[in-house]
């Protein structure tokens, strides 16, 4: 079975100042971090991602706004509301995602464990299945 993605919350460190958050590799996040990009201006009705990865994980982190994360496993789905900077959702690697329902205002954090490696994406669903021994 596919490991699953799960939510990591991370510690806020609140004083007069304001907020901060802090995350290290092999601390808060399960990996190395090699390649960090932003998703923003994402219209809301729009669905991004639609791919699954052979070697990269992600840590996905809704600096500011919301967004929801769709998960496929090939065989079942889950939803989850990515609406806080305290809250990171760990997307282990041969996992179906799409992102969608972006506020205006959404800033997406994405952390990954690979440099950007166009030949690692699995882009068709049918091929996607294929992988993971899945009958759609
Ligand atoms: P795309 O894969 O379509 O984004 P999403 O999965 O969020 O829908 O990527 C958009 C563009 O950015 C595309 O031209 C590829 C490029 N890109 C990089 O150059 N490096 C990266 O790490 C990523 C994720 C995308």
């Amino acid at each position: 079975m596919l490991e699953r993605a799960q939510i990591i919350k991370f510690q806020q460190r609140g004083d007069e100042k304001g907020w901060l958050v802090a995350v290290e590799s092999g601390n808060e996040i399960p990996f190395d971090i090699k390649r960090i990009f932003y998703i923003f201006g994402t219209q809301g009705n729009v669905v991004r991602g639609k791919h699954a990865n052979r070697k990269s994980e992600f840590v996905l982190i809704n600096l500011a706004g919301s967004s929801k994360v769709r998960v496929d496993y090939g065989d079942s789905e889950e939803v989850f509301v990515l609406d806080s900077p305290d809250t990171g959702l760990y997307i282990p690697k041969l996992v179906w995602k799409d992102m969608y329902d972006f506020s205006p205002d959404s800033v997406l954090l994405v952390l990954s464990n690979e440099q950007y490696d166009t030949q690692e994406y699995i882009r068709d669903k049918q091929q996607y299945c294929k992988e993971i021994g899945v009958t759609e």
